[in-house]
């Protein structure tokens, strides 16, 4: 039973390949949790302890080439050079590793967001995504999507999600090695709704989101209900985009980020990811829903907020955020 990322990874590709053009382009999506992931089974392969729900982002997210160099690794991140010392350099060359033809093949990667890095509206799930596009184009692997799902997630958990447009469900999984925790379109569809992100934010959060979720398994007592809460939310979730109830919809959605953020409140010492902007905007979403707006917010490990809306509504919605970056996923 293979079980480290290398030999999963080995299990999955070709036993031998080799550039097939000189450079090759990808873009993915990012994607936002509606139902949250919160936690690993196993966080070495990125195995989570629920399965969680999303919604992609149209065509914000990340466009990633991949080409070959010599001597070292070279990264470019929206069209600056990546430092070789810093963490974010090392966390993809410690993944690109797995994808090297021959050891002394060396990536030229580079890479553009349409959206905040690590400002948590999940750039690093687009980002790994594209990644994988780019080296399946690059080496011509043909690899079936879900199996794409599958290497996206050894880079990041949420990236698993991003292979796809519209609502994707990521599976847990039973398996040790992960083969079965992949995501998957679901055929619901729903043109009407938008989305809009509402930065408060956009500097490197305090806490990443790996050490963040580590951190609330091990310590928070709250954690033990979470798996049921969510087990609850997605099947609530699912039949309320199903059957486009927009107020069941939102109240799950929000329901659900605020019920994460417990968890990490409850952990010792306490996560707070919420700054005193975030809690003016979370008032100022509800009293405007009060007024009849029907508008709902889901957070993620980060302070900015993400806005759920339906079309008719935009007008409204913007003359009350002027500087919401709207969405039409
Ligand atoms: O994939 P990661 O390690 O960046 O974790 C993502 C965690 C959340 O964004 C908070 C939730 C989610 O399901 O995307």
């Amino acid at each position: 039973m293979p079980h480290s990322p290398k030999e999963i990874i080995q299990s999955i590709l070709p036993n031998s390949y080799q550039a097939t053009q000189e450079t090759a382009q990808a873009f993915a999506p990012a994607n936002i949790a509606l139902i949250k992931y919160w936690g690993k089974r196993d966080k070495i392969l990125n195995l989570p302890n629920t399965s969680s729900l999303s919604l992609s982002l149209g065509n914000r997210g990340t466009t990633t080439q991949v080409s070959q160099t010599e001597k070292q690794d070279v990264i470019i991140l929206n069209q600056q050079h990546v430092n070789p010392e810093s963490h974010f350099y090392q966390r993809l060359v410690n993944y690109l590793s797995y994808f090297r033809p021959h050891p002394t093949f060396y990536f030229h990667i580079e890479t553009q967001n349409t959206i905040p890095v690590a400002a948590g509206v999940a750039s690093s799930s687009s980002g790994f995504a594209a990644l994988v596009k780019a080296l399946d184009i690059y080496f011509d692997w043909r690899l079936p999507l879900h199996q794409l799902s599958v290497l996206a997630r050894l880079g990041s958990g949420s990236a698993c999600r991003s292979l796809w447009d519209g609502f994707v469900l990521w599976h847990k999984g039973e398996e040790e090695d992960g083969l079965d925790s992949f995501a998957e379109p679901m055929t619901l569809t729903w043109p009407d709704l938008c989305v809009g992100l509402l930065m408060v934010d956009q500097s490197p959060k305090k806490y990443g989101s790996r050490e963040a979720m580590n951190h609330t398994v091990e310590t928070s007592p709250l954690y033990a209900y979470w798996p049921t809460v969510v087990e609850k939310d997605l099947a609530s979730m699912v039949k309320a985009i199903q059957v486009r109830n927009f107020s069941a919809f939102g109240q799950i959605l929000e329901g659900n980020a605020c019920a994460m953020h417990a968890t990490m409140l409850a952990s010792r010492p306490a996560i707070i990811y919420h700054q005193p902007q975030t809690l003016a905007l979370i008032d100022q979403i509800q009293r405007l829903r009060e007024q009849g707006l029907s508008i709902f917010f889901s957070q993620d490990a980060g302070p900015n907020l993400k806005l759920f809306f339906l079309a008719t509504d935009l007008k409204k919605v913007q003359k009350n955020f002027p500087t919401l970056e709207v969405v039409v996923p």
